[in-house]
């Protein structure tokens, strides 16, 4: 009697130990040994990013000239496509589909999600063994593997489209941004008509394709600033105000082409005072730290690219190459007369 009663007591404790041991083996395979394809190398993931914003970029070209007939005309016809949304929605399915069917797992924000668009996933695979012509350096990098799950990539397809159907093709990219926990690491810009393509690794290096810019400390007190030419009138006022009378303003399009100019020193400040989106600002982003710049709002404030985030970022945009917390102090004075 008393012999059974202690052997079931026995029993049951052999099975609650092996249960819990069951468990902790059970729960410690799950997050100690990752497979293959729960992880992605940041290297191939360059290379493809670049290969895809070209790709949208030759979509971008060959819808040029529809575009620019829609502007001259006016309006487009009675149930036409409008072009400019054609070489939007080409170029999204380009780079998207370039980089979702070479990394089939990764999380991609894009601006444009077409439904139901014919040929629209029909994009080939990058083989990952071979490097983006001119960007040969990529070779000599190290592999970097990182939980695909911790990846989300922005892109914007057409950026600075009013000024693509005006002929100003100079401020027209196409952007891909890498972020990793909501931090952006690798940016890549491209302009389909100057052309050229350039990338930031932030850590790590950026495309051969950058000037190396001096710090000129006396810029601080005639800084060269660039603002948006689609609403200059009070970002202007602003930017005087803030910097001082021997401030230049100056007018530029598309976020992307702006960054590249604070970048490469034509510009000391990119200053933004509406709403903006983050596919606009992203690569940008990744590209300006890999300089050892800085792009935040104008309250100071990094920009989270978390997939799951909000995309629109409401508190406006400083980017500088150099003294960004001194063109930051100048801003809160100036706070209120945003938005
Ligand atoms: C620097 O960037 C600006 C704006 O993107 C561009 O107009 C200019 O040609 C670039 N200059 C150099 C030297 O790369």
């Amino acid at each position: 009697m008393n012999f059974g009663g202690t052997l079931r007591f026995n029993k049951f404790s052999c099975f609650v130990l092996a249960f819990i041991l069951f468990l902790i083996i059970y729960w410690r395979s799950g997050g100690a040994s990752p497979t293959e394809s729960d992880l992605v190398n940041l290297r191939s993931l360059l290379k493809a990013s670049i290969y895809a914003a070209e790709r949208g970029g030759k979509k971008v070209l060959s819808f040029k000239d529809a575009a620019m007939n829609v502007k001259s005309k006016g309006k487009t016809l009675e149930g036409a496509n409008d072009p400019v949304t054609d070489a939007d929605i080409a170029s999204h399915c380009a780079i998207y589909y370039t980089l979702k069917n070479t990394f089939p797992k990764l999380s991609i924000v894009s601006e444009e999600a077409p439904k139901n668009q014919a040929g629209c996933s029909d994009q080939e695979a990058i083989d990952l063994a071979s490097t983006p012509p001119a960007h040969g350096v990529i070779d000599y990098m190290v592999d970097e593997l990182v939980y695909i799950k911790d990846v989300t990539v922005w892109i914007d397809p057409l950026d600075a489209t009013q000024e693509y159907t005006e002929g100003l093709y100079k401020y027209v990219t196409t952007m891909v941004c890498v972020a990793i926990k909501g931090i952006p690491i690798i940016g890549v810009v491209h302009q389909p008509f100057t052309p050229g393509t350039y990338w930031g690794w932030f850590t790590k290096r950026t495309s051969d394709n950058f000037p190396s810019v001096a710090h000129k400390e006396e810029n601080k007190n005639q800084p060269t600033v660039v603002v948006s030419r689609s609403h200059p009138g009070k970002v202007m006022e602003i930017a005087k105000e803030a910097f001082g009378p021997k401030t230049t303003v100056k007018t530029a399009a598309g976020a992307g082409y702006k960054v590249m100019g604070v970048a490469n020193g034509t510009y000391d400040v990119y200053l933004h005072a509406t709403a903006i989106k983050k596919w606009d600002l992203c690569a940008g982003d990744a590209i300006i730290k890999s300089v050892d710049g800085k792009m935040t709002t104008t309250k100071g404030e990094y920009i989270d690219y978390s997939t799951d985030s909000e995309v629109k970022v409401t508190d406006g945009i400083l980017v500088t190459r150099y003294d960004h917390d001194y063109y930051l102090s100048k801003m809160p004075s100036i706070l209120s007369s945003l938005n």
